[in-house]
């Protein structure tokens, strides 16, 4: 008789808060999409994360849609992976809360998101903002995930979701299952291109070197053309992350695109220099996007098939998440409905 072996679960989300980057597919959903079939995978727009900080009410509902067209776009398949809107899976808010009264003051207050985003959002240094990792914690534990991929700056709030059900296990027993934060090694981290020192952030404006996913490819190849290079006036494309952190980040872009390694890229451009190769990497970007992109607008034209999608999943997500809260509010002590 054929074995049954359980697929081992993993989940991760991401905030609708701004149009999905080159980053946010290099560094994330291009490499969910090629774990489908090794894992059990749940995936999330993180709407209830997004209102965190003052969105406008359209963009938020047109960012959730084009998320998850574009999820479908990268490949993420939703026959093979469960995706849904975080609103729509009650039981995130519930546990949220829960855990909530689990996580400390100092904790939070210690989260380097929460206080860039102060520092940010200085009129608006709400409640939510604060909480923001109970919330995510929540998130996790509902789906008892082997594995959560994060990007680097997530870290921190996966390692305090580890602290808080620990915690929370201490007093109740076994209930939350502890899981690993898996940060993919190359593209993890997709830079700006006009500084390379700060995450390609989809929060930002235009002119703060980002490309989106979403992008023409005129607009995507002036992007790369006024990309930093260096400082030094070597002009040679050479991997150097602490010296030269924007050639550095444009051949990180380079290899996720083409496969190359970093050797093979320096000898590619071996005395050619930049002004051959920022619009390279441009050409590379344009082709790995162009078939996301036109698949993205396609599947945004089929609002039935969309909608099929997000109900399927939440249903599938919520059968998962109840159990798990089922669960935490007996040991609680909440009445049974
Ligand atoms: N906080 C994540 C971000 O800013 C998004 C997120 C919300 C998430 N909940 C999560 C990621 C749970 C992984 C797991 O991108």
């Amino acid at each position: 008789m054929e074995e049954v072996v359980q697929k081992k679960r993993m989940l991760s989300g991401i905030k609708p808060s701004g149009d999905l980057t080159l980053g946010s597919y290099l560094g994330a959903i291009k490499n969910w999409a090629e774990r489908a079939d090794e894992y059990d995978c749940y995936y999330f727009m993180a709407d209830l994360h997004a209102i965190t900080v003052r969105q406008n009410p359209a963009d938020l509902r047109r960012r959730t849609l084009e998320q998850l067209a574009q999820y479908i776009a990268c490949g993420l398949d939703p026959e093979k992976n469960t995706l849904f809107i975080q609103s729509h899976v009650h039981q995130h808010a519930e546990l949220g809360w829960v855990l909530q009264c689990y996580s400390m003051f100092g904790e939070l207050s210690r989260m380097t998101q929460f206080k860039d985003k102060s520092a940010k959002n200085a009129d608006n240094i709400n409640g939510g903002l604060f909480s923001y990792p109970s919330l995510m914690a929540g998130d996790i534990l509902l789906y008892q995930p082997d594995l959560v991929p994060v990007g680097e700056d997530q870290k921190q709030h996966v390692e305090l979701c580890h602290t808080i059900a620990r915690r929370f296990n201490g007093v109740y027993g076994d209930v939350f299952k502890i899981p690993e934060p898996f940060v993919p090694k190359v593209g993890a981290r997709i830079m700006s291109l006009t500084n390379p020192l700060a995450k390609m952030s989809k929060s930002e404006n235009e002119d703060t070197g980002r490309v989106l996913v979403m992008d023409p490819p005129e607009v995507i190849m002036k992007q790369f053309k006024r990309a930093i290079t260096d400082s030094d006036t070597t002009n040679c494309v050479r991997y150097d992350k602490e010296n030269k952190p924007g050639v550095a980040n444009l051949m990180t872009i380079y290899s996720a695109c083409t496969g190359k390694t970093f050797e093979q890229i320096e000898q590619e451009f071996d005395g050619l220099g930049y002004g051959v190769f920022k619009p390279k990497v441009g050409e590379a970007v344009v082709e790995t996007l162009r078939p996301i992109r036109e698949e993205t607008l396609r599947i945004m034209k089929d609002k039935a098939y969309l909608e099929g999608v997000f109900r399927d999943g939440a249903q599938r997500a919520s059968y998962v998440a109840e159990k798990t809260l089922r669960k935490v509010y007996k040991k609680l002590g909440f009445v049974a409905k």
